[in-house]
């Protein structure tokens, strides 16, 4: 594989549950390279319509190649999904999320995301905006950066990885992963990863950009739209599938518990869509892949 090659993840079980159908409108929030929405493009036809946001311009260039032959139809901009409520988009019959880093986030080292190669400690997803993962460690104090491990990365160690980053200052992937390994010794291969993912998601605000995301994509749903979002790991997985919960939820009376109000919305996944044992050996990145579907009824 290049590094500017992502595999799409779920990519028929999305098509099947989500359903686009020629003349559709499709907003798909996390372009990547375009995997999913090409496929989206194929089945909405000519006469469908796709707005694609991502907020890393390098991958909106790359999906701007690859979505070439369909330039009449789309719509691509450089945005953050948490703004989602504000950039005055059209209502569609498709939200699409597919959460977190591509492919060539992890295969380009200048990136900063792994800590298999010598790479600026970057991390964001955007590099026009906000500070690296780098300066983010200066400015934080030690008793934060060790409760960001322990949050984000479910980490025992959090409080003396935490010292040992503030001593270093880190400037390099190699650098902090050496603070990692010089605390964590044996358990270094399983901690590194905890620690990337922890400093990955508060240098993109991940969570804050997700609650956006969930608070204003349900309301761009036409009636029987259809909004999927795919999370790789427990902490985004749960704020999807709460969300969804609450708003499929009917209002009841406080005296009887009668239904006083049907949801406009209902969840089309009772259980997270997860890959098949192939496509986890196929594209190992795909393993921790949850897949859960809102649809908006038509009334
Ligand atoms: C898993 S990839 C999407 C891959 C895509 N589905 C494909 O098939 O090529 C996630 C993409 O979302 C982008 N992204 C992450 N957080 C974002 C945010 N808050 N707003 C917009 N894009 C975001 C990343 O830059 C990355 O390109």
């Amino acid at each position: 594989m290049t590094p500017l090659t992502h595999i799409p993840v779920l990519l028929k079980e999305t098509l099947e549950l989500l359903a686009p159908k020629k003349g559709e409108t499709v907003l798909d929030v996390t372009l990547g390279l375009g995997g999913h929405a090409a496929a989206f493009l194929e089945k909405i036809g000519p006469s469908g319509k796709l707005i694609g946001l991502d907020t890393d311009p390098d991958n909106l260039a790359v999906a701007t190649k690859n979505l070439e032959r369909w330039k009449t139809q789309v719509d691509l901009r450089h945005a953050n999904f948490r703004d989602l409520g504000s950039l005055d988009l059209p209502s569609v019959d498709i939200v699409f999320a597919d959460l977190g880093l591509s492919s060539p986030h992890i295969d380009l080292p200048e990136r900063g995301f792994t800590f298999r190669e010598e790479g600026p400690l970057d991390l964001r997803f955007d590099r026009t905006r906000g500070k690296s993962a780098a300066e983010w460690i200066v400015d934080i104090d030690e008793k934060d950066l060790s409760r960001v491990f322990s949050k984000y990365g479910e980490l025992k160690q959090a409080r003396r990885l935490a010292e040992r980053i503030k001593e270093v200052e880190p400037k390099t992937t190699v650098a902090l992963a050496e603070c990692v390994r010089e605390i964590a010794t044996y358990r270094a291969p399983s901690v590194l990863p905890q620690v990337f993912q922890a400093l990955r998601i508060v240098v993109n605000d991940e969570l804050g950009a997700l609650d956006a995301l969930l608070a204003a994509g349900p309301l761009l749903l036409k009636p029987g739209g259809r909004m999927g979002v795919m999370s790789y790991h427990s902490l985004e997985d749960r704020a999807v599938k709460n969300v969804f919960r609450d708003l499929a939820t009917p209002k009841r009376s406080e005296e009887t518990g009668a239904i006083t109000e049907e949801s406009p919305f209902v969840v089309l996944t009772k259980k997270p869509v997860r890959p098949s044992e192939e496509e986890a050996a196929e594209n190992p990145r795909s393993r921790s892949a949850h897949l859960r579907v809102l649809g908006r009824r038509i009334f």
